[in-house]
């Protein structure tokens, strides 16, 4: 079947809409698809270098990055059913791209990269090394993690094993889980002697995706160690997790130009608003809900800066602090 997605038509095997999907080959998945526009548009903000698209799947990654940016792109897939499918395609979209088919370490160690993309089935634990260890200095990651479970739900003792920190159910649950992610790809940075600094994280539907750029040197990996920290959250003590920016705001003006999709739009939006605190504010009152956008434009007015959270529906991020919060909420 054949699927649009920013400015290529590709050929896929399945297809699933929503949610994480199945493993098979020639799959693509829509819901992706905010993880994808948004990779293609930092890259494309970024000066251009060379990109390996890990595990690349149908390609439909790799060649929008190919098509839509000034990067160079190699695509590698383990499964040869996926590999012919990528040349089929970049051929039907006339983009210039090389093709590996090789297992992920061998592809990674293969030559040093501007960027590599890891996007695999479940948790990313056991590959962040590799990448890290062949990126050239200032060279950036983009991670993916769908085994949410482990640092939301309820195998959050699995996600303190894996990711080695104690996370929280709740509303909190889904900024957390991210700046727990953030931390851990941080902290393989610093064991291997290289400062991590986030550009971008998203946590959307099924999963979590993160860019890291990582510098080389032992001074900028302990650096990178000092936004690292455990706090008490609703009297749990929670962490080690990031708690530094997740957001470089020069990255941000330079990709608002990107012709997103209306859903990524929408996501992108709220980027900004997200360092503005650590965690957020909720729009009730004594058990009632006040309209998000009311509390936002009052805030707003009285010259702070506010916005809505992707880490949930109903929370408000803003520099308020919380007396003066609560303050305004009581008087609408
Ligand atoms: C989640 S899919 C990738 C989706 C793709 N990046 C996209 O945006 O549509 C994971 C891919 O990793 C591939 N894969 C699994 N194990 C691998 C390995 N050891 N080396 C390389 N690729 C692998 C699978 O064949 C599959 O295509």
């Amino acid at each position: 079947m054949k699927i649009r997605e920013g400015s290529v038509e590709i050929e896929a095997l399945s297809t699933y809409e929503k949610g994480p999907g199945k493993i098979s080959s020639g799959f693509y998945n829509r819901t992706m698809q905010t993880s994808r526009d948004l990779t293609v548009s930092l890259l494309n903000a970024m000066k251009p270098g060379l990109a390996l698209d890990s595990m690349a799947g149908t390609g439909i990654r790799g060649l929008r990055i190919a098509k839509e940016t000034r990067w160079k792109v190699v695509l590698n897939d383990i499964s040869k059913k996926n590999v012919r499918m990528q040349e089929e395609n970049a051929k039907a979209n006339s983009v210039d791209v090389e093709i590996m088919n090789d297992d992920y370490f061998c592809a990674v160690s293969s030559r040093k990269w501007d960027y590599i993309d890891v996007d695999p089935f479940g948790s990313p634990s056991g590959l962040v090394d590799a990448a890290i260890m062949n990126l050239k200095n200032n060279g950036i990651i983009g991670v993916t993690m769908t085994d949410t479970a482990n640092l939301e739900g309820r195998s959050i003792n699995k996600g303190r094993r894996i990711y080695g920190s104690a996370s929280v159910q709740g509303v909190y649950s889904k900024e957390i889980s991210t700046r727990i992610f953030t931390k851990f790809l941080i902290e393989r940075g610093a064991a291997l002697d290289r400062g991590g600094r986030p550009l971008m994280a998203l946590r959307d539907g099924h999963f979590i995706r993160v860019f890291v750029s990582f510098r080389k040197g032992s001074g900028a990996a302990e650096a990178a160690l000092n936004d690292l920290k455990t706090v008490d959250v609703a009297g749990k003590k929670v962490g080690p997790l990031y708690l530094g920016r997740l957001y470089d705001p020069e990255l941000l003006k330079r990709m608002e130009s990107f012709p997103f999709s209306d859903e990524t739009k929408r996501i992108f939006s709220n980027f900004r608003n997200e360092d503005l605190m650590f965690l957020f504010f909720m729009n009730s009152k004594n058990g009632m809900e006040v309209k998000k956008m009311k509390i936002v434009e009052e805030l707003q007015k009285r010259g702070h800066s506010a916005g809505g959270t992707n880490f949930h529906p109903k929370g408000i991020k803003s520099n308020i602090d919380e007396e003066g919060y609560r303050n305004i909420l009581n008087s609408l």
